[in-house]
């Protein structure tokens, strides 16, 4: 394709007419969702707007407000005000509440971190954190992620105050107090880097191991999906290693997904690199039935904490800085529709049973019947309008275009007339 119309099309809004969060419901997820980044709500009203459209977001997170630092910054000082803000917004929007954080090292306030503590002591702090926490938070929260990053990412133990304290006593202890204080919610383990299979995947099935041989609740596995453009695993890679956690008899999703480049500016290829990428990723999701949803940590480029983390990278989010839906947009919007419109799945899965979706159901208004999504093709289809989708995998809808625009394939899920 002609580079002059590659970049028009990356940087034309895209006219397909469904949102992401309808598309992955009628593709069979629960919810597609995204992290809420507290200062920008009230600030920033395109931000705002776009994060209140369910139909583009079923699910929200909190991104700091409900850490150890902002819910308890002082012993027995309890304050909701930040993680206040994603819980209303998620009531106001009937959308599914995530709960992030419970037993983390990082942001854990100085005086648990560098405590000097007997595991009594500790279970006790522990306990007095999540009866708080979780009670404020109680029948609102459809997911918990109460442990988050226990491992290294060598596969050894992280040396927080928890491990050592206790071993990896802390982790079924943890998921059991959790459950003592929500009986309801789905008790996580979250942590990143686990989408490679490696060492660090390893552990994070003992995990759920310890957790289940010592009698103890968890129903599932958070992969955060800090990823790398072009440095993401398969579709079918990523599946194999989601399904060594549901053989477990647990759920799995993509809690924290954002994909960075490396240097920036990002050419147009790599930003269809960076589509592509995304589209392994929530295709991994449609294709193992335990995977219940997919979370984008913050949407747009313009709140995401990956430059101030990794220097001279970026830009790792699916809209722009000013709004404007990127080609990672298209790509997944073209995923799910390739699913929700009876295509066959590319990796094998589909003899499994559906996932019910009765939690999205009882815990909030539903996030997966805020929307019925309008069908995305049709058997006879008129000519599709400029910048609308002519083809891609699993497309079932118009492969032709009104005059004078032309199908052009943008990536392996996407055409559009230009
Ligand atoms: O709130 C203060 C503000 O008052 C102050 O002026 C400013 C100065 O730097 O800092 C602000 O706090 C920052 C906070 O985000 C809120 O924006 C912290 O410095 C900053 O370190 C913190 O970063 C967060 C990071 O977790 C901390 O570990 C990121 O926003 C957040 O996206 C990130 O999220 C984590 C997940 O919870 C777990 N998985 C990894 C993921 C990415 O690191």
């Amino acid at each position: 394709m002609h580079t002059k119309a590659l970049l028009a099309a990356l940087l034309a809004p895209a006219a397909v007419s469904a949102q992401l969060h309808e598309l992955a419901v009628r593709a069979g997820l629960q919810y597609f969702g995204t992290a809420l980044r507290e200062g920008a709500l009230n600030s920033d009203a395109q931000f705002a707007a776009i994060l209140r459209d369910t139909r583009e977001f079923g699910q929200i997170v909190p991104e700091n407000g409900q850490k150890w630092e902002s819910t308890q910054p002082s012993r027995g000082q309890f304050t909701y005000s930040q993680g206040d803000i994603t819980a209303n917004e998620a009531k106001r929007n009937s959308q599914f509440l995530r709960c992030h954080t419970l037993v983390w090292h990082s942001q854990l306030p100085s005086w648990v971190a560098s405590g000097s503590w007997t595991r009594a002591t500790l279970t006790s702090v522990i306990d007095t954190h999540m009866a708080n926490v979780m009670g404020h938070y109680k029948g609102v929260c459809g997911h918990w992620d109460v442990v988050n990053e226990a491992i290294n990412d060598d596969g050894t133990w992280r040396d927080s105050v928890f491990y050592r304290v206790f071993g990896t006593d802390y982790l079924p202890l943890s998921f059991e107090l959790a459950k003592k204080h929500d009986p309801e919610t789905k008790l996580y383990y979250n942590d990143y880097n686990l989408e490679y299979n490696q060492a660090k995947t390893d552990r994070a099935v003992e995990i759920v191991r310890i957790i289940q041989a010592a009698g103890a609740p968890i129903d599932g596995v958070g992969f955060q999906g800090h990823l790398i453009v072009g440095s993401t695993p398969s579709r079918a890679n990523l599946a194999t290693t989601l399904r060594r956690f549901t053989a477990l008899g647990v759920d799995v999703a993509y809690t924290e997904l954002d994909i960075r480049h490396s240097s920036l500016p990002a050419s147009s290829q790599a930003q269809v690199t960076q589509g592509n990428d995304f589209a392994n990723v929530v295709g991994s999701c449609l294709d193992v039935p335990r995977c219940v949803g997919v979370t984008v940590w913050s949407f747009t480029d313009k709140y995401s904490w990956v430059p101030s983390t990794f220097n001279g990278a970026g830009d790792a989010l699916i809209y722009d800085s000013q709004f404007r839906k990127k080609a990672a947009w298209t790509s997944i919007s073209s995923v799910l529709a390739a699913k929700a419109t009876g295509a066959p799945p590319v990796s094998s899965s589909t003899s499994t049973p559906a996932q019910p979706t009765t939690t999205l159901v009882t815990r909030t208004t539903s996030a997966s019947s805020t929307t019925q999504p309008t069908p995305t093709s049709a058997p006879t289809q008129p000519a599709q309008v400029r910048w609308g989708q002519c083809g891609g995998n699993g497309w079932t809808g118009p492969t032709t275009c009104q005059s004078p625009y032309t199908c052009q394939v943008l990536n392996p899920w996407y055409s559009q007339c230009l």
